[in-house]
């Protein structure tokens, strides 16, 4: 995702997550009492509306997991992913290029879900054996699109990091220069992911393209083994660089776009202080300061030993309770993703470094129209959306999604998500 919770991490440590606390404040059906799993099967039904999964297979395998049990997850849609891959493989179903597209693009996306939830241990050889179906599953998606995604590695080489990115062209319109999204997500989300949650509502609307990972994210740090980096423009800016000199052909240089998804919401809007030729940028959604979220879940008896500073205590309690099965799901994701995922294993550096994740400072260099969207049920960093359009005045225009459409990142709404974000994109712009 998105970094689906990246605001929950700590939620189930003391407080229970808010989804989860009372049922009656959650907007939909619920698919599992685990809220973190009726999110992760929102997820994926919301694909579905651009061909990234399949509606039953999906409620089929929810229906096998144990609510709180991560490897039952897991378990299920690599069953599912698998199954997929054989049908996918199927020469009986392969002659044609919409079969492979669709069931490949379900497979990558089983592949994904059932990576979840294994990076406790950075170790287990899912984290990368998964990965590379999930890679492989969504390259044959993408060479059977009509224009098919290229695959593109841009080396950062003064910070030695290469970005991972993917470049999407608008079938028929070769000719003509075009509005353009430059997209990222944040916590745990893949570029993968963004092929459904963004860049086929874009391309729909004659819109290219780019999605981009870098420090931190999937395939960046599985293979680089690298964590987070605060200073995002430092892998926007090279893939701004790239789309306006490889791609400037097709590119309509006075329409490009930067898009950050969840917690990508904060690196998007900490890039475009720095990065002058963007034209305009859409939070999805606003997020403010990363550690006062973070902050806010801890339960204050363990927020006590951070503060006061007893790091060796502090890790010792969350590392024990994680290890003892006494979190929350939510919770022990949140650690084991944001340890993996910052490249640390002491919680107190991972909280540390999410320190240095705040746009105080930053956002008044941001000189471009922004989107900032906030969900109704996406309590984990309340009133952070406000913020970011409070501190940004008349640059920004705060688009509240309530209802159906509130959790975070709009997720299981894409269809409200994409149609409040492309109005605005044409009302800024104009049109495509
Ligand atoms: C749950 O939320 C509803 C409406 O938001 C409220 O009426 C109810 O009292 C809450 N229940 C609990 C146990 O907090
Ligand atoms: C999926 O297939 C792989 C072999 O490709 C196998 O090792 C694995 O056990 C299978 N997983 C499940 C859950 O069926
Ligand atoms: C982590 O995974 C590796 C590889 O499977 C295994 O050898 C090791 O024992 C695991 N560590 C823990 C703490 O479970
Ligand atoms: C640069 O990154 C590569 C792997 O991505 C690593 O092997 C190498 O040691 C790094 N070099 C420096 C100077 O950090
Ligand atoms: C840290 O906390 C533990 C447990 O509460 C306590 O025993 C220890 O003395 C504390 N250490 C410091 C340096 O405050
Ligand atoms: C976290 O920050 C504090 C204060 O700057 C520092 O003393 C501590 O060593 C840091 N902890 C880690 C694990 O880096
Ligand atoms: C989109 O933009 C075009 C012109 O740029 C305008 O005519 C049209 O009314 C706009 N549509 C909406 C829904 O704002």
């Amino acid at each position: 995702m998105r970094l689906h919770y990246t605001l929950s991490i700590f939620a189930g440590l003391l407080c229970p997550p808010a989804f989860a606390a009372n049922k009656s404040d959650i907007p939909t059906l619920p698919l599992s009492t685990d809220s973190t799993f009726n999110f992760q099967f929102l997820i994926a039904l919301g694909d579905t509306l651009t061909g990234g999964a399949d509606i039953a297979p999906v409620l089929g395998a929810a229906k096998n997991i144990k609510a709180g049990d991560m490897a039952s997850f897991s378990e299920q849609f690599y069953k599912l992913a698998n199954q997929t891959k054989e049908s996918a493989e199927n020469p009986e179903n392969a002659y044609d290029p919409v079969n492979v597209r669709d069931t490949w693009f379900s497979a990558s996306q089983y592949f994904r879900r059932a990576d979840f939830y294994v990076h406790e241990n950075w170790s287990n050889p899912l984290i990368k054996s998964l990965w590379a179906e999930q890679t492989a599953a969504f390259d044959k998606a993408i060479s059977a699109l009509p224009v098919p995604g290229e695959r593109v590695r841009i080396p950062v080489q003064e910070r030695n990091f290469t970005i991972e990115a993917i470049w999407y062209g608008v079938p028929g319109r070769d000719a003509r220069k075009l509005p353009t999204l430059v997209i990222g997500n944040g916590f745990d989300a893949a570029q993968e992911d963004s092929y459904h949650y963004f860049v086929a509502f874009a391309l729909a609307r004659g819109w290219n393209c780019i999605t981009y990972e870098g420090p931190g994210q999937s395939t960046v740090r599985r293979e680089q083994d690298v964590g987070f980096i605060p200073d995002w423009e430092t892998v926007v800016t090279p893939v701004v660089d790239y789309v306006l000199s490889e791609k400037s052909h097709v590119v309509d240089r006075t329409r490009l776009v930067l898009v950050g998804n969840s917690f990508g919401g904060l690196l998007a809007a900490r890039a475009a202080a720095f990065e002058p030729r963007l034209s305009a940028a859409v939070l999805i959604d606003g997020l403010w300061d990363f550690h006062a979220g973070v902050i806010m879940q801890l339960p204050s008896d363990i927020l006590a030993l951070y503060e006061v500073g007893n790091y060796t205590q502090f890790d010792h309690t969350v590392l024990s309770l994680r290890r003892a099965g006494k979190l929350s799901t939510m919770a022990a994701w949140g650690i084991d993703q944001g340890l993996w995922s910052f490249y640390t294993h002491s919680p107190s550096d991972f909280f540390n470094q999410t320190k240095q994740y705040k746009l105080e400072g930053v956002v008044e260099k941001i000189q471009i129209p922004v989107f900032v969207g906030d969900g109704e049920y996406d309590n984990y960093f309340p009133g952070q959306a406000r913020k970011v359009k409070d501190a940004l005045g008349d640059r920004a225009t705060l688009h509240e999604f309530h209802g159906v459409a509130g959790y975070h990142c709009q997720t299981g709404a894409g269809q409200e998500m994409a149609r409040a974000m492309f109005a605005w994109l044409n009302k800024t712009l104009g049109k495509a």
